[in-house]
């Protein structure tokens, strides 16, 4: 079976999944998206990122476009006409199409969705991520509104091309005081030299990302020390370990920043054990 696509209110062919030229997330990237982890057939973390999506919206007063459950329908159609047992789920939620004016649309313009589903090969992915990864650090240069999801990703999207052509895999943005606040599309991770894991706190402008909140969960219940709370790239560098979390990452470690080594330049054990204990949370959890 071909492709297929969730567009406001159908499921067409992939290749013929199109939006108006004047939805409003195509013009100006008003709107929100969410990326769930799909396991077995399963969305992993699924509440995690249904309170955040609807949290986006509000912050943004776009209408939720249906009720969760029957969003949960189409989400779920939507891996299951894609046959996809290991993947990743795509929606994006805009304010919909409307002439073209920066303000709100009149109140009974429906917001448009489209969802998309991918198949990944869970084991080259994983294999991937046990390698471990370089990034690079660029100074901080988005909105103060990171913590909303939003489909305005240029400076995501011109760092993760600057890691790519420095040979790196994520770039991580450094604050003006020389903190690292997350990566591109990733949140940041040390296992410091005191043998504490540390992740910046959601009180700065960062997106409070779900697999970090439930990796956050999985080491409490591991016994592991853990402090909210930044570092330096030189801390990293210093670090015993560093690594990165998010739906598309799960935990992968960052082995080199600015194509200096963290640590011996390996892999960190615990980054990797972390990954197993989230994927299997991820499997038990999942609906
Ligand atoms: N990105 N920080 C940013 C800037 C992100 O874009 C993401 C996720 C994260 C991690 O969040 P979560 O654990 O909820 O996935 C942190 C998704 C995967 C993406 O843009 O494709």
């Amino acid at each position: 079976m071909s492709r297929q696509a969730y567009v406001n209110g159908r499921f067409v062919p992939h290749g013929q999944a199109v939006v108006h030229i004047e939805d409003r997330g195509y013009q100006l990237a008003d709107g929100v998206y969410e990326v769930w982890a799909v396991f077995d057939g399963k969305l992993a973390d699924s509440e995690g990122h249904f309170a955040r999506l609807e949290r986006s919206l509000n912050e943004l007063r776009i209408r939720q476009p249906m009720s969760r459950k029957a969003l949960e329908v189409v989400l779920r159609e939507t891996l299951r006409r894609n046959r996809v047992r290991e993947g990743l789920l795509y929606l994006q939620v805009t304010r919909g199409t409307a002439r073209r004016d920066h303000a709100f649309p009149s109140a009974d313009t429906a917001p448009s969705v489209v969802v998309t589903a991918k198949s990944l090969d869970r084991e080259a992915s994983n294999a991937k991520a046990e390698a471990g990864i370089g990034v690079i650090t660029l100074p901080e240069n988005r909105w103060g509104r990171c913590d909303i999801k939003t489909v305005g990703l240029l400076p995501n999207v011109l760092a993760k091309q600057a890691a790519r052509e420095r040979g790196a895999g994520e770039a991580w943005f450094v604050d003006d005081i020389g903190l690292v606040t997350e990566g591109a599309s990733s949140n940041a991770w040390i296992l410091d030299q005191d043998g504490v894991l540390r992740t910046r706190d959601t009180n700065a402008n960062i997106l409070r990302g779900v697999t970090r909140n439930t990796l956050l969960d999985v080491i409490a219940g591991a016994g592991i020390k853990v402090e909210e709370r930044p570092f330096t790239p030189d801390e990293a560098r210093a670090a015993r370990e560093a690594f990165i979390t998010g739906a598309g990452t799960l935990v992968t470690p960052v082995i080199a920043i600015d194509g200096k080594p963290v640590a011996d330049g390996k892999p960190g054990e615990v980054a990797l054990r972390l990954r197993e204990l989230y994927i299997r949370h991820a499997q038990n959890a999942g609906i």
